[in-house]
């Protein structure tokens, strides 16, 4: 069935406003960012984060980032290391970057605010098509129609649409779709209720469809399979890296981290164990001693393990795999790092970490005391 059908397409219209809104207002969540009179910069944040992240994860987050940086220029003079450390665990860390980047825009030529026009939004960095409609509609009230993950499925079910959902083209029809259900005096609210409707009932599997307000209008539910939209490409299973670290302890029982490149690949900014993945020909201390020579110059002695922590991304899983080791020869030098420090376990709380580091750093905690150096050499 084609969204472009006029009769569909007028109903929908007249039941966005008789009856989506409606059951918006009587069942919208009550979310810290949602608080009225909206604060732009509250959402623009709420936004960010909720971008390939889980409400629930989101909420904790949100909250002590609004608390430790209450403004753009709160936000834009605190240091990057603090950003990152309140991003920490949210993943795509580019966002925080960009975050702290834009709010550094916003001192600079906007008097410490968002700007109240889509086309200067759309400038600052980060905000893509799906960002700067949501803060224009939802901060400034302007009709501007977002499309996420979750508008794409309830849109592309109400209508049967056919097509690969991951395709430009496909993409192109769901938002003139979403562009022309939006009802004019309540742009925000029309997002939003898109929003709730996907997370509260047109849910990705097991769908409420005698809880919709829109069910008599549903296509995929009148053809019986509301599950079968949007249409997706096979999921391909993801690729397995296998990464060696070290935990490298000098004579006074510090351990060595290092900092990934800010503007250059995943995980940037993020502080970790040194190490990289494993070539196929060679031992796991092999593969470490050759990554710290390659990252940091270092010369060293690999020993036992600590711990192999396994994690998935959403792109590749990786079985992290920690070993002591300490230096023969040389000095900390930045080959392919950003930066690197000296600490104590006490400290590595200073440090925003990944996921999988924390695993490390879980694994030392649970030892029955700090390492040594002599424990291991
Ligand atoms: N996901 C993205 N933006 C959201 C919002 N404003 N409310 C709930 N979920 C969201």
């Amino acid at each position: 069935m084609s969204p472009t059908q006029p009769d569909h397409l007028a109903a929908l219209r007249l039941a966005v406003r008789r009856r989506l809104l409606p059951w918006f207002a009587r069942h919208a969540r009550d979310l810290p960012w949602r608080q009225e009179p909206r604060d732009p910069y509250a959402v623009w944040i709420s936004e960010i984060m909720l971008q390939q992240t889980r409400v629930d994860t989101v909420i904790p987050y949100f909250q002590r980032f609004m608390k430790r940086f209450p403004t753009p220029a709160h936000l834009a003079a605190a240091p990057m290391r603090d950003v990152l450390k309140h991003w920490e665990g949210l993943g795509y860390y580019a966002r925080a970057h960009r975050l702290h980047q834009a709010a550094q825009v916003l001192v600079r030529d906007y008097q410490g605010r968002l700007p109240d026009d889509p086309a200067l939004l759309a400038k600052l960095p980060g905000l893509g098509p799906y960002a700067t409609a949501a803060i224009a509609s939802l901060a400034f009230g302007h009709p501007r129609a977002a499309l996420d993950g979750n508008i794409m499925r309830v849109l592309a079910r109400l209508t049967a649409l056919p097509g690969d959902i991951t395709r430009s083209a496909t993409r192109r029809k769901l938002q003139h779709l979403a562009d022309t259900l939006l009802a004019p005096k309540h742009p925000g609210a029309t997002n939003e209720a898109w929003m709730e409707l996907g997370a509260l009932v047109c849910t990705p599997r097991n769908p409420r469809c005698s809880a919709c307000p829109l069910a008599r209008l549903c296509k995929a539910r009148a053809a019986g399979r509301p599950e079968a939209f949007p249409q997706k490409p096979k999921k391909k299973k993801l690729p397995h890296k296998v990464v060696g670290a070290a935990v490298i302890l000098n004579r006074s029982n510090q351990i060595l981290i290092a900092q990934r490149h800010p503007d250059k690949g995943m995980l940037n900014g993020l502080w970790e164990f040194p190490g990289g993945k494993r070539r196929d020909t060679e031992t796991m201390a092999g593969c470490i001693a050759r990554e710290l020579r390659e990252e940091m110059g270092l010369t060293l002695e690999v020993g036992p393990r600590l711990v192999i922590v396994h994690h998935a991304y959403s792109h590749f899983t990786i079985e992290l795999h920690a070993h002591f080791a300490r230096i023969l020869k040389g000095r900390p030098l930045h080959l392919d790092c950003a930066d690197h420090a000296w600490v104590t376990p006490d400290q590595f709380d200073a440090y925003p970490f990944s996921k999988a580091d924390h695993g490390i750093i879980n694994a030392m905690r649970a030892l029955p005391r700090p390492p040594r150096q002599r424990d291991y050499f």
